[in-house]
């Protein structure tokens, strides 16, 4: 049932492209496009009356009920690990497309000290499991701390998660489905990036709905996110043979730092945890603004830094804060855009990717970060399927 791959994992990198296309379709509308939604016209009813069905479609349909988003002033995400990860980056676009002041916390931590209630608050749960203690015990609580406050404090509860039929079901009333398929391999690959791909529709949702972006923009993101999956094939059939070639020259490596910015910060946290659980070696991620305050401190030739440069905002600090790092003769490996003479320039290594507009970026940063981590692994002779003292899903606290 590995289909010819040597590992789960790695039969679940190469399914991302398809992942990623039907999660996209059953969340965008077809029949919506920015040509005929471009005009006044597309402005969405203000008062709905309940129970109409709205007479124009909306780009995204979540099956979530409107007094979810009514008079929304806060979004606190919970979750672990690697859903963390996707969570920050759901934070990331919230917050820029949406506008709405977003929160995210460990759950772990959540449980034992958590945040003062603010008003009018969508909590997002975010688990692909469905059934990790820390997250469940976390929502649990905040929903019972919600309950009897009176109307701008109560419970509006949404799970994200790849089971539908898990204990998270229960206890929210509001599921979004990744439809990543079954993740065998104890590393999240597949389930992150369809995590990505709702936390895009629900901003987007949420921008359509607060008007916070005008409709030709939100049509361009979705025509954006509509060519992720071809993008994802080609970085995936691209650097396969690249990466596995280049893991040998990691033999002896004990240390690696990933740096991103911005929305590849957590794309950077999210390389090092999948290179520390697959290949045992230690990586450290960090916002790349960040190195100069301490972690520089590690930089020497024994130690590789992977930085995502992707071009946007942050597009030039990332790579000063590169070059810093060589100057610490640290070996450089950079995501970087196709095609780059400043990135080839600055890297030793180049990982490059399809030139994306930043926000859609992440997507295609993480592929040759996850194969990276697979590949060393596979070298070192691992199970990368089910690394030493790791569950699939963690159902104790
Ligand atoms: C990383 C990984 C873990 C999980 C974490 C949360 O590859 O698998 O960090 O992400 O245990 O799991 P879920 O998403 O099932 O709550």
């Amino acid at each position: 049932e590995k289909q010819g791959f040597r590992h789960f994992m790695l039969k679940e990198i190469f399914e991302q492209p398809g992942v990623v296309r039907t999660c996209l379709e059953a969340y965008i509308s077809s029949d919506w496009s920015a040509g005929e939604n471009d005009s006044s016209s597309a402005i969405p009813d203000q008062n709905p009356v309940a129970g109409d069905t709205p007479s124009i479609t909306t780009p995204i349909q979540l099956g979530l009920p409107e007094s979810l988003y009514e008079n929304l002033e806060h979004v606190q995400i919970l979750a672990c690990g690697t859903s963390w990860h996707a969570s920050l980056v759901g934070k990331y676009l919230i917050e820029q497309l949406a506008g709405i002041p977003t929160m995210v916390q460990y759950a772990s931590e959540f449980r034992y000290a958590p945040s003062p209630l603010t008003r009018n608050t969508l909590t997002i749960g975010v688990t692909q499991s469905g059934e990790t203690a820390d997250t469940l015990a976390a929502l649990e609580m905040e929903k019972r701390r919600r309950i009897g406050l009176g109307q701008e404090y109560q419970p509006r509860l949404v799970g994200i998660t790849n089971r539908s039929e898990s204990s998270l079901a229960h206890l929210v009333p509001h599921i979004i489905e990744t439809f990543a398929g079954m993740e065998i391999g104890v590393a999240a690959t597949k389930t992150f990036v369809t995590q990505l791909v709702v936390f895009y529709c629900l901003a987007l949702d949420l921008a359509y709905q607060r008007q916070t972006l005008p409709p030709s923009r939100i049509a361009e993101i979705i025509a954006g996110l509509r060519q992720l999956p071809s993008q994802i094939e080609l970085v995936l059939s691209r650097q396969e043979h690249y990466l596995e070639e280049l893991a040998h020259e990691f033999d002896e490596t004990q240390d690696f730092i990933f740096l991103g910015r911005g929305i590849n910060f957590p794309i950077a946290l999210e390389g090092a945890l999948k290179l520390k659980e697959v290949s045992y070696i230690h990586a450290e991620g960090y916002p790349a603004g960040e190195m100069k305050h301490g972690p520089i401190a590690l930089l020497d030739s024994k130690v590789p830094v992977v930085a995502i440069a992707m071009p946007g905002t942050v597009y030039e600090k990332v790579l000063s804060n590169a070059q810093e790092a060589k100057a610490r003769d640290a070996r450089l490996i950079g995501v970087t855009p196709m095609h780059d003479p400043e990135a080839a320039q600055t890297f030793d290594i180049l990982l490059s990717v399809p030139v994306v507009e930043e926000l859609l970026s992440p997507i295609l940063a993480v592929m040759p970060l996850q194969l990276l981590a697979y590949h060393i692994a596979a070298r070192r002779g691992l199970d990368v399927d089910q690394p030493r003292n790791l569950a699939k899903s963690v159902t104790v606290e």
